[in-house]
């Protein structure tokens, strides 16, 4: 079996080998042909992976490939992870917005709106590219635009990954004074806008309003991807569980007022750490038995993906949390759209679980959010100017048309060099 990495040379590979060590049993024999487009970084990470392998036993191969088709020939599973140009981009699609008074976010904002408008057309063309039948397992962002434009607009088979379930539930486990072992959370929406109803111990339904009831909402230990406090804020009003990206909805106007004076975006604070990171990792990836650094990634986020491959491989029918069509597990929303809901991942694909109705108090978001999904993943696509004004305009961090003109013409500037379409 033969597996592509599409941008290995990515701060998160380190993650993606340990996930692959994780099951390196079950995966005996495979071949990782790795893909990016920076030299240097992937002759890093694939000296990291071979000694990594070497070390613990592991029976891969690993191929090194700055030619596309070559790495994809004959893979089966083709695992994207990418991110057209690179953190400087991001930190373009986090300021445009943020000067026009408008969270730029990398994924759910209207940066993830730029940042879809550049990552659709590498994925359309490794879609094309990719062998008949072949699975694109998908983390490059924003998931669920991406995926949408892959699953409407090619033959290609494709599964959206995001492993923010899996930290937000432990953190719920941590507020809610529950053990996070056997701690399983039914999150239902949309990528990065998620809402869990319903939770469970071991198998036993626990009653979530009433743990609600009795949270007390903490002070404070807010990271870059989790706000506590808020989180508790806002599941007690709600009466059930948000995702953390929801804060960009419901907090909107503090959190502007937050990143305006932090000063530096997300992606700057990233750009200061990257050259120590990747210092270190190529450190370790000479050394016998590498041991690299889990800042970017950390745990789950390799291992996440690595299980789904092993999940559609070995027809596992295990039950995870992606991105799939619909076909009805949500009622609120088109039979078509791209969702995040726990699914039975097997040989045939997601078969996602019937889970009902959105809860009434982020229903009409939820599908606002949808509306602006699809007008994106379509204006990614065709290069179509009105329908990516349009996706801005419905986004609903955006208010005012002029502000939507704005910022699309400063990030359609910024970034031409990535937007054959446009
Ligand atoms: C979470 C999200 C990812 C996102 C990442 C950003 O893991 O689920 O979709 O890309 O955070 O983290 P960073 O450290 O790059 O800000
Ligand atoms: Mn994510």
């Amino acid at each position: 079996m033969k597996v592509a990495i599409v941008g290995a040379g990515s701060g998160y590979m380190p993650g993606i080998v340990r996930g692959l060590l994780h099951r390196a049993d079950d995966l005996a024999g495979t071949e990782l042909a790795c893909y990016d487009i920076d030299a240097v970084h992937l002759d890093v990470m694939t000296r990291l992976a071979r000694n990594m392998f070497a070390a613990r036993g592991a029976a891969f191969t690993v191929s090194s490939h700055t030619a596309l088709k070559a790495a994809l020939d004959g893979a089966s599973y083709v695992f994207t992870t990418f991110r057209p140009g690179g953190l400087a981009a991001r930190h373009l699609d986090e300021s445009i917005p943020l000067k026009h008074g408008v969270v730029g976010q990398e994924t759910a904002g209207p940066g993830g709106f730029l940042m879809a408008l550049r990552s659709v057309p590498v994925l359309l063309d490794i879609a094309e590219k990719a062998d008949a039948g072949a699975w694109i397992v998908n983390y490059t962002n924003p998931t669920n635009v991406v995926t949408d434009a892959v699953a409407r607009h090619t033959g290609a088979r494709i599964i959206g990954l995001c492993d923010q379930f899996i930290g937000d539930t432990e953190m719920w486990a941590e507020l809610l004074g529950l053990p996070s072992d056997g701690l399983e959370a039914d999150w239902i929406g949309l990528n990065h806008a998620t809402w869990a109803q319903r939770l469970r111990l071991d198998g036993r339904e626990l009653d979530v309003p009433l743990l609600l009831d009795d949270l007390e909402v903490p002070g404070g230990g807010a990271t870059p991807w989790r706000d506590p406090s808020r989180m508790a804020e806002l599941a007690k009003t709600l009466g059930f569980l948000p995702n953390s990206y929801s804060k960009y909805y419901f907090f909107h106007d503090e959190v502007v007022a937050e990143l305006r004076a932090k000063g530096t975006t997300r992606a700057q604070d990233i750009l200061a750490m990257l050259p120590g990171y990747y210092e270190q990792v190529a450190a370790e990836s000479r050394k016998a038995d590498p041991d690299p650094s889990r800042e970017r990634g950390g745990g789950e986020h390799g291992e996440f993906a690595v299980d789904v491959i092993c999940a559609l491989h070995r027809d596992e029918g295990r039950r995870m949390i992606v991105n799939t069509r619909n076909n009805g597990a949500i009622a609120s929303l088109d039979a078509d759209a791209i969702v995040e809901v726990p699914a039975l991942v097997g040989r045939s694909g997601p078969v996602p679980l019937t889970m009902g109705p959105l809860p009434g108090p982020v229903r009409g978001l939820t599908q606002a959010i949808h509306a602006y999904e699809r007008l994106a993943s379509d204006a990614a696509v065709t290069g179509d100017r009105r329908t990516a004004l349009q996706a801005l305009m419905a986004h609903p961090f955006v208010r005012s048309k002029h502000t939507a003109e704005r910022i699309l013409d400063e990030g359609l500037a910024a970034h031409q060099d990535h937007l054959p379409q446009f």
